[in-house]
């Protein structure tokens, strides 16, 4: 267990913020970072030529730690949006064809696919999941030779339920189809292994379970699209960007790997900075420590909640640090009111609440928590 690392942070003690899903508080180390990066504009003179490369290049070397991937596989991102529509602009899709998304998933990982099913006659195929079940089965139940993409998360926005990976890449390299994942509720709070998963793309938010700004996002890019289709056109994504002194020496050749998809002006050192330093903090503690310390938590939540009549998914449904919490019927009025009245911050996502603590969180937090459950 990690123990609490409450100090690393800015968060009064009468502040209960279970919501990490939603956004992660940025530490002081983070906002340190921040201010650093801000200060280098504020004094243009200290920023050279090599300094638009260092920071990206660091950034980079972090983002593929946390993804177990290689360095020249990732790029670095804004959204969420932007990454996913990056694999839909290098994805063969067919008339006929299918898309598997999960039911209710995160719109950014459902309106690119829609557009491209339009584009191809394609179709989505929306798989769910059976009542207390991870969606594992019925991922698989869905992949069939008509499948051309699957398109999921580690683990629902939502609900929490999980989609063992390994399983889906394997069941989708055996139809020839490709894997898309948003990653974003999950990367930096439960280990992946991108070796073992095989997926075409892997693309992660960074401000909520990465600790980091938000505008930052990391994709992973499989080393066969790497002479693929970017959705700009950046100049400093070309060979020899390095010499400013000779960048209209148009050139048609890339940086090297998945460095052709950065995004515009990525070399932000204001977000980049606070990125390096949220990734650091998380490879300090390590993932699986930060995945059982949640997973811990979160039991002792789920515990509570039961002996108040509320129920979660069961354990091995769920990814460990993430916790959905119903009521046995609709969540009653006023709830989130009296919640953020007692100082509790949860998110209520349809007709479940989810309780996302980090190593932030004390035993004070969950408590607050279930007291005001327990009131209601
Ligand atoms: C699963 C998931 N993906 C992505 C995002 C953010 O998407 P974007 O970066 O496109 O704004 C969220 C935000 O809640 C999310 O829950």
């Amino acid at each position: 267990m990690i123990p609490s690392q409450r100090h690393r942070f800015t968060m009064p003690e009468d502040i209960h913020y279970l919501n990490c899903a939603y956004m992660s508080p940025l530490s002081n180390d983070v906002v340190a970072a921040v201010a650093k990066g801000a200060a280098l504009k504020q004094q243009p003179w200290t920023y050279g030529a090599a300094d638009f490369f260092v920071a990206p290049e660091t950034f980079r070397t972090n983002a593929a730690a946390l993804m177990q991937a290689p360095v020249d596989c990732m790029a670095i991102i804004p959204s969420a949006s932007y990454g996913l529509a990056i694999a839909a602009a290098n994805l063969p899709l067919a008339k006929g064809q299918e898309i598997i998304v999960l039911a209710d998933q995160f719109p950014s990982n459902l309106y690119i696919w829609r557009e491209r099913a339009k584009e191809t006659g394609a179709k989505i195929v929306t798989v769910q999941r059976e009542a207390n079940a991870a969606w594992t089965d019925a991922v698989l139940a869905a992949i069939g030779p008509d499948t051309a993409i699957v398109a999921v998360p580690h683990c629902h926005w939502a609900d929490g339920g999980m989609v063992d990976l390994v399983a889906v890449g394997a069941a989708c390299r055996a139809v020839g189809s490709a894997l898309v994942l948003d990653l974003t509720q999950s990367l930096g709070a439960m280990p992946f292994d991108c070796t073992a998963v095989q997926p075409d793309f892997a693309i992660a938010a960074c401000y909520k379970w990465l600790l980091s700004p938000y505008g930052t996002g990391m994709l992973y890019v499989d080393p066969r699209y790497h002479e693929g289709r970017s959705i700009e056109q950046a100049w400093i994504n070309r060979a020899g960007s390095e010499d400013f002194s000779r960048l209209v020496d148009y050139r048609d050749d890339f940086q090297p790997g998945a460095r052709r998809f950065d995004m515009g002006e990525k070399s932000n050192p204001t977000l980049l900075f606070g990125a390096i330093a949220g990734m650091d903090m998380l490879l300090e503690w390590g993932v699986p420590a930060i995945c059982e310390t949640l997973g811990k938590v979160n039991d002792e939540i789920a515990a509570a909640a039961a002996a108040i009549g509320l129920s979660a998914l069961p354990k091995e449904a769920r990814a460990p640090h993430f916790l959905s919490l119903s009521f046995p019927g609709e969540v009653p009025a006023g709830l989130m009111e009296m919640l953020s009245a007692a100082n509790v911050f949860i998110s209520q996502r349809s007709q479940s609440l989810r309780v996302t603590p980090h190593v932030y969180n004390e035993r004070a937090d969950w408590e607050a928590l279930i007291a005001v459950l327990g009131e209601i």
